[in-house]
């Protein structure tokens, strides 16, 4: 009896203790398996907005309803636009049994309601958390209650989780990302993961089978060029990215941060350039100014429907820069059905006269093509061997290239 009792007493000792060292093992060396494949919600890269870019720590479900209402009534639902995030500061704390608890006072109705009213505009709801102990604005991260947080996002109607970097000391980025994508993806409902580790670890060369999308960058900030702080300004985050258009591919893009246009550091010229490029990088269209009060400028460059029909091109094939001199650059992309899409670029102060030919983009140089103009809307037929025009200082001519038949 008691042998029996001792042997058995033992035997569960021991499995717990198995058990228990698999687990520490496993989550102490953060090796943890993805058992589910990754959901395709990102056939083309994620459009919507976020809070961050102009009201920081400022947010509130009355702020969210204004936004929501606004991407609506603006005309930028019916141009693509989907997603609705609220990023840093929505959370205060955790209860008694680690739930994750938004600020009561500025989201008095509760996570679930908000989530309610943006689903009933037509439109999908996104939060933002943290790999680490805390966030960035030092709110409460998932570290340690990921399962918890997704189990939480997935009860409240949430579709997008952008997940940050700060506060993770010597996590290691894809074991610590590969820990929310297992939670997300046994919580039941479909959540795009927007991983925001600011491109440390070269996330496009493992993040494929973990998320839908990875900042490549530090922070943007809303100025042509320069760094301030730990932002970059549009001209360094294109830089930065012009190398990386081999890594991208649909449910997995390059992400160079949510788009500045309408916060006014920039003139129009250059949001007009900052969104053709964008474009041409396939980023995630992450709106970042106030919907609710756009100017009628702001409004056309976000709404550009051609513009944004290259960015979310079905074949999700990143564009390239293939030509450079001094202040004057030529980028490419190759679209579904043969079609390029070309960008013109001038970083200089002087108006430039600018050509792209049709072997810069492997096209024959024979071929009859129709050029559209995608800012002035204006259609060329007929045109052989190479296209261009005059392009304004800090501006760009962008082209969609159609061979003809
Ligand atoms: C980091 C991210 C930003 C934003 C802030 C919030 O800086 O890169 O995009 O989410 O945190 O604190």
């Amino acid at each position: 009896m008691t042998s029996t009792w001792l042997r058995q007493t033992l035997l569960a000792v021991l499995t717990g203790a198995a058990a228990m060292a698999v687990q520490a093992q496993t989550i102490g060396h953060e090796t943890l398996k993805l058992d589910a494949p990754k959901p395709k919600l990102a056939p083309t890269p994620p459009m919507g907005w976020n809070s961050w870019n102009k009201f920081k720590c400022d947010v509130s479900e009355k702020l969210i309803r204004e936004q929501a209402d606004a991407m609506v009534s603006s005309g930028m639902k019916a141009a693509g636009y989907q997603y609705i995030v609220i990023d840093d500061c929505w959370q205060k704390s955790r209860d008694a049994d680690g739930n994750i608890q938004a600020d009561p006072e500025r989201f008095p109705s509760g996570i679930r309601a908000l989530a309610d009213y943006v689903h009933s505009k037509g439109l999908k709801f996104g939060l933002y958390s943290d790999a680490g102990a805390l966030t960035c604005g030092g709110r409460p991260g998932s570290a340690g209650h990921e399962f918890q947080d997704a189990r939480q996002y997935a009860k409240w109607g949430v579709d997008y989780l952008k997940y940050d970097w700060c506060y993770t000391g010597p996590r290691n980025p894809e074991a610590a990302y590969t820990i929310m994508a297992k939670a997300l993806r046994e919580s039941g409902r479909d959540i795009v993961f927007s991983i925001c580790e600011w491109g440390n670890s070269r996330p496009g060369r493992w993040a494929h089978p973990v998320g839908h999308l990875w900042r490549t960058t530090g922070d943007i900030w809303d100025a042509w060029k320069g760094k301030k702080e730990w932002s970059h300004g549009m001209l360094d985050i294109l830089d930065m990215n012009a190398d990386l258009w081999s890594e991208a591919a649909p449910n997995g893009w390059n992400d160079p941060d949510m788009l500045e246009v309408g916060n006014g550091g920039m003139t129009t010229t250059e949001y007009e350039s900052h969104f053709s490029l964008w474009a041409m990088l396939a980023a995630p269209l992450i709106a970042g100014n106030d919907l609710s009060k756009m100017d009628e400028a702001t409004r056309r460059i976000l709404t550009n429907a051609e513009v944004i029909r290259v960015d979310q091109d079905p074949l999700g094939r990143q564009g390239r820069r293939i030509w450079r001199q001094g202040d004057l650059e030529i980028w490419v992309r190759t679209l579904q059905g043969g079609d390029r899409a070309a960008v013109l670029f001038n970083r200089g102060q002087k108006p430039a006269d600018m050509k792209v030919s049709w072997e810069q983009m492997d096209l024959p140089a024979k071929l009859r093509a129709e050029v559209h103009d995608l800012w002035s809307g204006t259609k060329t037929r007929g045109v052989a061997g190479e296209f261009g025009g005059r392009v304004q200082p800090h501006g760009v001519l962008m082209l969609r290239i159609t061979p003809m038949p």
